[in-house]
C-alpha cells in the first residue's frame, strides 16, 4: 500500500493509519480514591454512564480512529476489566492487558507498557475521561504534522485541579501539575500522542512530592529536550468521571443525546421526552420524564423517574422518586418518602423504609459512604 500524507490519502480513499504504526494505551488501573465508596469494590472504569461503562467510551474513540491494537494497563481490579472487555474483538480490535505493580503514575503506567509499545507511536487514553467527539481528528492531526507529542487542553474555570500548559506561538512551552497559582486555563484533557521519545522521559524523571511519575513532568522533559509538542484545544466537552459530580454531570451530557427506544413493557405510564426502556424492562404505573434510560430487566412500579437519570440492569424501584442519578446493576430502592437526586448508588444496594417498630434508621454502610436524608 502506498504511503500519502493524510489529506491525500482520505480523499483518495486510503486508511491514513496504514502507513503509521499507532497503537491506544488506555490507563484503567489507579486507586479511585475520590469515588470511593464505589472503588473499594469496584473498578471506576466500569461505572456505566447512560448505561455503558466509561471505558467502552474510550475503547470506542481509539476504534472509531483507526487504531487496532490496544493496551490496557491494570491495576487491583484487573480481573473485572478483563471480564467486561474481554480480548476487544466486540469492537473489532485487539486488546493486550498489560499488569502495573501499583497506579506509581501515568508516566510509570507507560513505562510498564514499553515493550508492549515497541517503537509505535501511541495514543494514551486515561480510561476515566469521555470526550464528546471522540480523537478521530485529532489522530489525523498528529499523524499529519508528526510533532514528538499532541497534547489536548481545554479552558476550564479552575486550572489549580488541574495539569496547566502555557504556550507559546503554538507549541506548549511549560507545563505544571496542579500549580498553586495557574498561568493560564488550560487543563490538560485525559487524551495524550506520543512518539517513542516519551519513553526515555520518563526514564529521566523522578517521582514527585506525591509520590507519582507524572506524565506532565515526562512532556516537560520533551519540552527542555526541545522536542515539538503540539497543542490543540478540545472544543466539545471532555468529562473526567473520576468524581461524582463529574460522574452525574457525564451522565447528563451524554443522555442529552439519548434518541427514544421503548424495548421494554410499559403499562398504565405516561412517558414524556427522550426516554430508553431496554428489553426486558417493565415500567407500570410511572411517571418518566426524560432523558431517562432504564436498563434490561429492571423493574419499575409506581414511580416518578425524572430526567437526567440511568438505572442499569435488574434493579426494582417502587413507590419513590429519583432524578439526576445514576443506580447500579441489582439496586432496590422502595417506598422513599421525599425524591432522591443527585445520586450515585452501587451495586446489589438495597434502600427501603422498614415499617416495623422501632421506629428508626437502619443502615449497613461501607467504608466512605456518604447518606443525606430529610
Ligand atoms: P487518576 O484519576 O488521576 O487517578 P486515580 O485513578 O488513582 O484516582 P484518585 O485520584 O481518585 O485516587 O487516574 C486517571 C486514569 O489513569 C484512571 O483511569 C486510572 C488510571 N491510572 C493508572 O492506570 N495507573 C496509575 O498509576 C494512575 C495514577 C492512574
Amino acid at each position: 500500500m502506498p504511503c500519502f500524507s493524510g489529506s491525500i490519502a482520505k480523499a483518495a480513499g486510503f486508511d491514513i493509519l496504514s502507513c503509521v504504526k499507532l497503537k491506544g494505551l488506555i490507563l484503567s488501573g489507579g486507586t479511585g480514591s475520590r469515588l470511593r465508596p464505589i472503588t473499594h469494590t469496584s473498578a471506576k472504569q466500569l461505572v456505566p454512564v447512560a448505561n455503558k461503562p466509561v471505558l467502552f467510551y474510550g475503547i470506542e474513540a481509539l476504534r472509531d480512529a483507526g487504531i487496532r491494537e490496544i493496551g490496557i494497563i491494570v491495576g487491583d481490579t484487573a480481573a473485572e476489566i478483563k471480564e467486561a472487555v474481554g480480548d476487544g474483538s466486540q469492537w473489532g480490535v485487539k486488546v493486550t492487558y498489560i499488569a502495573q505493580e501499583a497506579p506509581l503514575g501515568l508516566a510509570h503506567a507507560v513505562l510498564t507498557a514499553a515493550e508492549f509499545l515497541g517503537d509505535s507511536q501511541f495514543v494514551m487514553y486515561l480510561g476515566d475521561n469521555l470526550l464528546r467527539d471522540g480523537i478521530s481528528d485529532l489522530v489525523e492531526a498528529f499523524i499529519q504534522n508528526g510533532p514528538d507529542a499532541l497534547i489536548l487542553l481545554q479552558k476550564v474555570p479552575n486550572p489549580e485541579a488541574y495539569g496547566v500548559a502555557e504556550c507559546r506561538d503554538g507549541a506548549v512551552v511549560k507545563l505544571v501539575e496542579k500549580p498553586a497559582e495557574p498561568k493560564s486555563d488550560l487543563a490538560l484533557v485525559g487524551v495524550y500522542m506520543f512518539t517513542p521519545a516519551i519513553l526515555e522521559c520518563a526514564r529521566a524523571i523522578k517521582p514527585s512530592p506525591r509520590g507519582e511519575l507524572e506524565i506532565t513532568d515526562a512532556i516537560q522533559c520533551l519540552i527542555d529536550m526541545k522536542k515539538r509538542v503540539e497543542p490543540h484545544v478540545v472544543q466539545g466537552w471532555w468529562k473526567d468521571t473520576g468524581k461524582l459530580e463529574d460522574m452525574l454531570e457525564a451522565n447528563r451530557l451524554i443522555l442529552d443525546v439519548l434518541k427514544t427506544d421503548i424495548a421494554g413493557d410499559v403499562e398504565n405510564s405516561e412517558i414524556h421526552g427522550r426516554v430508553v426502556i431496554e428489553a426486558g424492562a417493565r415500567i407500570s404505573n410511572c411517571t418518566i420524564r426524560g432523558p431517562v434510560i432504564i436498563g434490561e430487566r429492571t423493574v419499575v412500579h409506581d414511580c416518578y423517574i425524572g430526567p437526567y437519570t440511568s438505572v442499569y440492569y435488574d434493579c426494582e424501584l417502587r413507590n419513590s422518586e429519583i432524578e439526576h442519578s445514576i443506580i447500579l446493576e441489582q439496586s432496590r430502592v422502595l417506598d422513599l418518602r421525599a425524591r432522591m437526586e443527585g445520586s450515585l448508588i452501587g451495586k446489589n444496594v438495597r434502600i427501603a423504609r422498614l415499617d416495623h417498630k422501632p421506629k428508626a434508621y437502619r443502615f449497613m454502610v461501607g467504608d466512605n459512604s456518604w447518606i443525606g436524608i430529610v
